[in-house]
């Protein structure tokens, strides 16, 4: 079971960060030169707000929740002096972040930037800090995997 829960943790990681790659190197790009722009990035937005957001952090939540339980218990949540604690925490706080911030850019933000620049850059600028971030969350994850 802890294989299957781990698996699809990885999948729907996948999904989110591999989802916001291809988004910023190979949509954007290709959707910017397109003569109804605003249409199409609201199009994608609207599609990757439901898969990604909605969808992956969700599913990544509940199946994190499970690998805790499987891997080393919630009991070892409280002690601090271990390393792989403090790293998940972290991860944690950094999902906390990443959330919010889609939470912010998917219904705020996003579909106001269809006539506003300012908007527009908001968007755009709290996409990229989430695509960071998220790439954190990996990174802290890899580190888990060798004990914190
Ligand atoms: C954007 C969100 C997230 C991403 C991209 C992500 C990514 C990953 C990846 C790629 C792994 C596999 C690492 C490995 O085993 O080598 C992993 C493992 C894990 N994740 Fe996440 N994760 C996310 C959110 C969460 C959340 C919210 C939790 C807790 C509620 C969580 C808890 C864990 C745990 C406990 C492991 C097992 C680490 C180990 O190998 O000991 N993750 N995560």
């Amino acid at each position: 079971m802890k294989e299957l829960i781990l698996f699809l943790h990885v999948v729907f990681a996948t999904l989110w960060v591999g989802g916001m790659l291809f988004l910023v190197f190979v949509l954007a790009p290709f959707v910017r030169k397109l003569p109804n722009r605003d249409q199409a990035f609201q199009e994608v937005g609207r599609r990757f707000s439901l898969y990604g957001t909605m969808g992956a952090l969700s599913v990544l939540f509940i199946t994190g929740l499970f690998n805790i339980h499987y891997i080393v218990g919630f009991s070892s949540l409280f002690d601090l002096s271990n390393p792989y604690t403090k790293t998940l925490l972290h991860k944690l706080g950094a999902f906390l972040f990443v959330v919010v911030i889609s939470l912010v850019h998917d219904l705020y933000f996003g579909p106001k930037s269809i006539n506003s620049a300012l908007h527009r850059n908001m968007a755009r600028l709290l996409g990229f800090i989430n695509l960071f971030l998220s790439l954190f969350i990996v990174y802290l994850a890899v580190k888990l995997r060798f004990g914190g």
